[in-house]
């Protein structure tokens, strides 16, 4: 070991990082390890390249920022017409989910800290009256397409080193809510580093490490084994979602049948912004390809610019609701496009040590996270569809314990959605101005997930119960 040793922390020294081993001398055997272990998983190299990128790289080229375009992207529906063409595409992806060729895969290493709680989100209750949690909501979305396709998907969930161990928990306590294919991959980690570039230290035997952004979903899937497992199983295609929008349908037709007949590599949903400074990535074109630009990183005065017909000018908000190919995923899992995505740097507070080795946590960002986004591997798509999608019926997302995205924008959203569809079925019930009821229903996703299902089923149904407050339908 000794010498292994030597010539690992020889290895951070050549690289500058040798303060990592500080501590050396007056560290325990069993903390010498466990700092090794650490130390050893990081590929030096490939972390110094990335480190110079961010700290000297220009985070948004001028060129970039000068020749992007809105990107272009397919209506939402506004004729019978184009309804009917909607049917056709949804009967193209029916046809393909039939066939056992889609599996859901939902990224899951976020905390629920913004919400105020300190366990994974999926966990976070958020139904108005069974208060399920997201991650049920998600299963009963699954179980109730696998009943309606008569298959069983594999639904892969990307987890953290923060969410891991709970999510497995609490899906094995719930029996995976009835979910045979389920699996769980966790993401890769980076370690933080300050202003210079020098890797932070959480305690004297311990790196300060975090999850490197879902953009390591893409490698996590091939590490994992995932892709080749899916691949044997048939799989081509598969359904992305993020586990902060409880309203998102999990095995979409209309979305599937649109990625199949443009044989496209993404195939992605969205919805207008609201305003100007609303969070959300948007799509945008660059050199012929779409990308998605986040909304830390548009310029106000493309965020604000508008067309002369008063709208704005990049308004099409990225939902994070994607379809991708397996094919297309397999190319950041071998080949060397994997590099290419860049990191991108988050300044937060990281509890660290002081000279002597103590611990504490500073009031204010002292290092950089480094982390990957899913979308900047969609330049290298060489086709790549956008569609145009309503917002009530799959985005409400929930990020904030309060204000715009919380649990209660997200409850009210689910409220006005369900009684648009009792409405729409001929039901009776009272709605506000904004189409939310006075009271709390819900309306299981066993028994419907959109509105088209919702109507067909509700109108076979010979005891229909009167609609008022804590009525569940399920
Ligand atoms: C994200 C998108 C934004 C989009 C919006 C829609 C990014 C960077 N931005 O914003 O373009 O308009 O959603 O709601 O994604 N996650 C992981 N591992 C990580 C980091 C995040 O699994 O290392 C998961 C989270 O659990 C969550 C999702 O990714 O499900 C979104 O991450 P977050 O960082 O919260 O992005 P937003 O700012 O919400």
């Amino acid at each position: 070991m000794e010498k292994a040793a030597k010539e690992i922390r020889m290895r951070f020294c050549d690289f500058g990082q040798g303060h990592v081993f500080k501590f050396w001398e007056i560290l325990s055997d069993d903390e010498r390890i466990r700092l090794l272990q650490q130390a050893k998983n990081i590929d030096l190299e490939y972390f110094s390249n990335i480190i110079h990128s961010v700290l000297h790289g220009r985070r948004v080229n001028d060129d970039f920022l000068s020749n992007i375009q809105p990107a272009k992207f397919i209506k939402f529906p506004n004729s019978e017409a184009d309804w009917q063409r909607c049917s056709g595409i949804s009967h193209i992806g029916g046809q393909k989910i039939r066939e056992g060729k889609v599996a859901v895969f939902m990224v899951a290493g976020g905390h629920s800290t913004r919400l105020g709680r300190s366990v994974p989100k999926g966990m976070v209750p958020i139904t108005p009256i069974k208060k399920k949690p997201i991650f049920q909501v998600f299963a009963e979305k699954i179980l109730a397409a696998e009943k309606k396709y008569e298959q069983k998907f594999h639904w892969i969930i990307l987890t953290s080193d923060k969410t891991h161990n709970e999510t497995i928990e609490f899906f094995g306590k719930n029996n995976s809510f009835g979910i045979e294919n389920i699996h769980f991959i966790k993401q890769g980690l980076m370690p933080a580093i300050d202003y210079d570039g020098k890797i932070i230290m959480e305690a004297r035997d311990k790196i300060a490490m975090h999850p490197n952004g879902h953009g390591g979903a893409l490698t996590a899937l091939g590490q994992s084994g995932m892709l080749s497992m899916l691949e044997n199983a048939g799989v081509d295609t598969i359904s992305y979602l993020q586990v902060d929008n409880p309203l998102v349908r999990c095995v979409d037709p209309y979305l599937i049948g649109t990625h199949a007949k443009n044989q496209a590599q993404i195939t992605s949903r969205m919805v207008k912004k609201l305003y100007p400074e609303e969070k959300v990535g948007v799509f945008c074109e660059y050199n012929g390809r779409m990308r998605v630009i986040e909304y830390s990183d548009l310029p106000k005065e493309c965020a604000m610019a508008r067309t002369p017909a008063g709208e704005l000018q990049f308004y099409a908000g990225n939902t994070a609701i994607h379809v991708f190919d397996l094919d297309f995923i397999k190319r950041f899992n071998g080949d060397d496009i994997q590099s290419e995505i860049p990191y991108h740097m988050a300044k937060k507070i990281i509890p660290t040590i002081d000279n002597l080795g103590e611990p504490y946590v500073p009031d204010s960002p002292n290092g950089i996270k480094l982390e990957m986004f899913i979308f900047d591997a969609f330049p290298f798509a060489e086709r790549s569809v956008i569609v145009e999608s309503n917002r009530s019926e799959i985005f409400s997302p929930v990020k904030n314990s309060e204000g715009m995205d919380s649990p209660k924008t997200c409850k009210q959203d689910q409220l006005r959605l369900f009684a648009h569809w009792l409405l729409q079925a001929g039901a009776e019930i009272p709605v506000d101005a904004t189409g939310l009821p006075p009271f709390d229903i819900e309306i299981s996703p066993m028994f419907a997930d959109n509105e088209k299902d919702f109507m067909k089923k509700w109108v076979k149904l010979e005891n229909k119960p009167a609609i008022g407050p804590g009525q569940y339908v399920e």
